[in-house]
This record gives C-alpha cells, sequence and structure tokens, in this order.
C-alpha cells in the first residue's frame, strides 16, 4: 500500500469535558478501528509496541478502508466534525490525541483516498498519566466476534517477546465452524489473555 499523505499533528479544544473518559488503551483501539469498518475496511492490523529501552509505547492500526484526503484529515482533529449524522461530534481521534499528549506522545494520521489510513499513537511508557492498555484480550474477542468476515491481524512486541493474532489463519484452521461459534470465542480468549499474560501486558 503507498501511502502519499504526511503525518498530521493536532492538539485538542480545551472546552471540551470529555477528556479522559476513556480510561483504557484498549477502548481507544477498539473506537481507532470501529472507524476503520466504518470507512469499510475489509482488513485491519493492529501494532503494539512497547519499547522499554526507549520508555516509548507505539500503537498503530492500519486499514485498507475509504481513507480520507487532506482536507478532511485537518478537519477530523476538530472534535465538532463528524460524517456521522446521527451524532454531530465525533471525538474518537481527538481523545487519543489527547491521552498521547498527555503522556509526552503524539498522535500521527497518514491517510490516501481509496486506500487506506493509518493512525499511529506514541506515548512515555513510564509517564504517570499513560493510561493503562485495559482489556486488549476482551477489545480483541469484541471486534472478531462483531466482523468475523474482517481479516484482522494483531501484533504486540514487548522489548524482546511477542504475541501475535491472525484472524484468516484460525479461520483456515477451524474450516466450517464460524470464527463467533461460542465456543471458538471462549477458546480464542483463552489464547488470547495467555498470551498477553506472558508478555506481561
Ligand atoms: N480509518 C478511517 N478511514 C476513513 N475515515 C476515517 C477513519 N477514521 C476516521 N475517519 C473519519 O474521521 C471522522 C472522525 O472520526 P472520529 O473517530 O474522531 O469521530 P467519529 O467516528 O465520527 O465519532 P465517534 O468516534 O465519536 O463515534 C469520521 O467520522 C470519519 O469520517
Ligand atoms: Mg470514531
Amino acid at each position: 500500500m503507498k501511502w502519499s499523505g504526511n503525518f498530521t499533528r493536532w492538539g485538542f479544544p480545551d472546552e471540551d469535558d470529555r477528556v479522559g473518559s476513556v480510561q483504557d488503551l484498549s477502548l481507544h483501539i477498539l473506537d481507532i478501528v470501529e472507524n476503520s469498518l466504518a470507512a469499510g475496511a475489509r482488513r485491519v492490523e493492529i501494532r503494539i509496541d512497547e519499547n522499554l529501552k526507549e520508555d516509548r509505547m507505539t500503537i498503530e492500526i492500519v486499514d485498507d478502508g475509504c481513507g480520507m484526503d487532506e482536507e478532511m484529515m485537518q478537519r477530523v482533529l476538530d472534535p465538532f466534525f463528524t460524517t456521522k449524522i446521527v451524532r454531530r461530534v465525533g471525538l474518537g481521534l481527538p481523545l487519543l490525541s489527547e491521552s498521547c499528549r498527555m503522556s509526552n506522545g503524539e498522535l500521527g494520521l497518514q491517510s490516501s483516498p481509496g486506500q487506506g489510513t493509518k493512525v499511529r499513537a506514541t506515548f512515555q511508557h513510564s509517564h504517570i498519566d499513560r493510561k493503562p492498555l485495559g482489556n486488549m484480550g476482551e477489545t480483541l474477542v469484541t471486534l472478531i466476534v462483531g466482523h468475523p468476515e474482517v481479516d484482522l491481524f494483531y501484533e504486540h512486541r514487548k522489548d524482546g517477546a511477542f504475541f501475535s493474532l491472525d484472524t484468516p489463519e484460525i479461520k483456515a484452521a477451524l474450516g466450517d465452524i464460524p470464527l463467533n461459534e461460542p465456543r471458538v470465542i471462549s477458546a480464542l480468549r483463552s489464547h488470547i489473555l495467555e498470551g498477553l499474560e506472558e508478555l506481561g501486558s
């Protein structure tokens, strides 16, 4: 995939009182992936890198959805802008941006119409205001169960350790058994929880 846009940075208007309402990074991730799904993505990659040596945490979400042009990228920073008709206020990206800023990081956005979007959020890992990752297992299970047709790739690095999950591979192994069947869901949940526990996340 080619990226023609540049990373764009933005701040968050002070007057909004919903800042801080998203307690965990896993919930921010759920919000951002929901944007990808709303944009018609068939493939979503979630990459988390916890680099303790450099005291950095990076979260990237890459999709192959409809993308945004430059003007749209500038406008999505404004929490009073959203393409949703029912709710006039779009907060997913501005709230994540604020969480980054609070912990000495930043939010970057790269997108091209018709190709897809990449969101990159960085944080100072040890910062007292860095939100905890939270229940990443539940975020992944929610996404997989709610959208079994979407190919989801998860990669999580923490120093030397690595955990990954790839739904096309799981679907292939399952054959005719659907991904959102209850016994598959509980096996998936345990697999993810064990993997993340081993990683210490
Ligand atoms: N991955 C994406 N691909 C294409 N467009 C996107 C993507 N992410 C965000 N957008 C556009 O940016 C707008 C703002 O996104 P944001 O998450 O901040 O708010 P929202 O999704 O509209 O509302 P909320 O997240 O508060 O429910 C979206 O309405 C959409 O038009
Ligand atoms: Mg959103």
